[in-house]
């Protein structure tokens, strides 16, 4: 075999070495990613509006961290709580597959994260990618406790739109001048709303329209000529949205994680707990333009209404070019918010396709009320409160998830009516109270079989006011598949549900005196949150859960508990 054998050694170490970059290039990348983070809660000084107070931060950053991943990754989150308040994190957007141990709201699926302890949220990324957030989930401390996470899609998949030149953050909060804790605390205390916030931001900037703000401002620097992505967060705590950039129109090719049919609008309307993706092209004069947000209202109720301000800045401009605000639509302009929630459509391609469940195995209708309750010790007499299907959720001592897995007696009750109690003219004239208080001492959550599909009508009311409420859905995403004003009608409505490219979302609007019908396979066994997104409701009661059953077999059921899973 002599010299033939010599050659055929280097044919052989040739080929495997070809084997081996063959294997490096195609199939590493496609071995998860493990991602880890490190969350301090620390308290720090921080100063906007000509008014410095202590606010709880991660890291002392305010916003807090972008968490950044990639579809397919595993994500460690050690959070540490050196603050003076109980804490818990909430992967906004997460579905968290069997792993409602990771998923965040207080006395939801854990108990806080105590002053002095630490807890590592453990969580996969499957077949999820986009824009998402974390918060705090307990009281109102995701006014200062909240950032962005970006999931890219898997290495070698592009977007299903042009490669944006670079990309950008924009998160939208609110800001108090006093201490939001204490604030809540005195809202409660006098049975009353607490006051409305002092500015809005834009990464935590309030923008030059605000005293003492020329140096709060965010500016995002562009090159004439270049696209970008806009990742754009809703991290308010009460406020509804309306967003534009002053001469440029956008592009939404995103909402909630989920890519839709690109279409273009001067305007983004956006609800706390959603984000919206869009395309910007830099195709004006070389010059600076205000990007603004301001709240929309459509009924007499006061909210902030102070607007926001960052800057799109050409390069080579000088900052003592003054820029134009945008034309955004008049505050309470609900035609404006029809027509464009009506633009969102799935994408809905093979590659992306929008399983909307087409058969219901159980259908759920459920009414949003307000009220007001005597109490004897508040300002007026009473207390407001907020119900669905007039049930005020009481929050659990015990986190429910551990109640579930473990079987705790007697920590909640899983006969959540399917409807209202009784049927009214949910939309017509003004009703004072709610119609029946159910006075409960462990929260009513409804069961749902693993794997049924079900369909939910959200009902506004007219119980103390109608009004406009996001619903998020934790664990899962759904479809939008119907909405209207006025009272939803069951022998009539479905016939106008788009079952083909509803857009799926985890956070969706029930407009003001109006109804909204979502779908979803309830594929997650767990125990899944589900509530108003505006943080005063959410506080009044007006959220409620959902317990999925466990599949067959253990690859259908939760995980088991994370060893360092806090107690309460
Ligand atoms: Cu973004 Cu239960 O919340």
């Amino acid at each position: 075999m002599g010299l033939a054998s010599s050659s055929n050694n280097f044919n052989y170490v040739y080929k495997c070495l070809i084997f081996m970059i063959f294997l490096a290039k195609f199939l590493l990348p496609l071995e998860a990613a493990v991602k880890t983070y490190q969350f301090d809660i620390q308290v720090k000084n921080v100063s906007r509006l000509c008014h410095a107070k202590p606010i709880v931060t991660v890291n002392g950053m305010y916003p807090g961290p972008t968490v950044y991943a990639r579809e397919g990754d595993q994500v460690l989150i050690n959070v540490t709580n050196h603050a003076q308040y109980n804490m818990s994190i909430h992967w906004h957007g997460l579905k968290q597959y069997r792993n409602g141990w990771a998923d965040g709201p207080a006395y939801i699926t854990q108990c806080p994260i105590q002053t002095g302890k630490s807890y590592t949220y453990d969580f996969n990324i499957t077949g999820q990618r986009g824009t998402l957030w974390w918060h705090a989930h307990i009281s109102w401390l995701r006014a200062t406790v909240y950032g962005a996470i970006v999931i890219m899609p898997k290495e070698g998949t592009p977007y299903p739109f042009p490669q944006p030149h670079l990309e950008a953050n924009l998160v939208f909060g609110e800001w108090w001048n006093t201490d939001v804790e204490t604030l809540v605390k005195q809202g409660d205390q006098l049975g009353l709303p607490p006051n409305m916030s002092d500015a809005h931001t834009i990464n935590g900037k309030p923008g030059p329209l605000f005293p003492c703000s020329e140096k709060h401002t965010y500016a995002l620097e562009v090159e004439q000529g270049k696209t970008y992505l806009l990742r754009i967060i809703n991290a308010a705590l009460n406020d509804e949205l309306f967003f534009g950039i002053a001469g440029h129109t956008m592009t939404v090719v995103e909402i909630d994680a989920v890519y839709v049919k690109p279409f273009t609008t001067q305007t983004i309307l956006i609800a706390p707990g959603q984000t919206t993706n869009v395309l910007v092209r830099a195709d004006q004069a070389p010059s600076r333009y205000f990007m603004a947000t301001r709240t929309f209202m459509d009924v007499p109720i006061p909210v902030d209404n102070k607007t926001a301000t960052a800057i799109l800045q050409y390069k080579g401009v000088p900052n003592t070019v003054i820029p134009s605000l945008p034309q955004l639509p008049t505050p309470n302009d609900t035609r404006f918010a029809m027509s464009y929630n009506n633009k969102l459509r799935s994408l809905n391609t093979p590659q992306f396709p929008a399983n909307v469940p087409l058969k219901v195995d159980r259908k759920l209708f459920y009414t949003i009320g307000l009220g007001a309750n005597p109490c004897p010790t508040c300002l007026n007499g009473t207390r407001l409160t907020a119900s669905l299907n007039n049930i005020t959720f009481v929050m659990p001592k015990t986190a429910l998830l551990q109640a579930h897995y473990f079987n705790i007696n007697g920590v909640f009750r899983d006969d959540f009516p399917d409807k209202p109690p009784t049927a009214f003219n949910y939309t017509g004239a003004p009703l004072t109270a709610n119609l029946r208080t159910e006075q409960l001492t462990r929260p009513r959550i409804s069961k749902i079989a693993f794997n049924s599909t079900v369909e939910l009508v959200l009902q506004d009311t007219n119980l103390l006011t109608v009004e406009s409420h996001p619903f998020h859905l934790h664990g899962y995403n759904f479809f939008v598949v119907g909405t209207g004003i006025g009272n939803f009608d069951p022998a009539k409505d479905p016939a106008k549900f788009n079952l083909v490219d509803p857009p799926e979302r985890n956070t969706v609007g029930v407009p003001t005196g109006g109804w909204t019908a979502i779908r979803f396979r309830a594929d997650n066994p767990g125990v899944w949150f589900m509530h108003c997104h505006l943080e005063l409701h959410t506080g009044w009661g007006l959220k409620t859960a959902f317990v999925v059953e466990n599949g067959p077999g253990p690859e259908y059921s939760i995980l088991p508990p994370p060893k360092d899973l806090p107690s309460c």
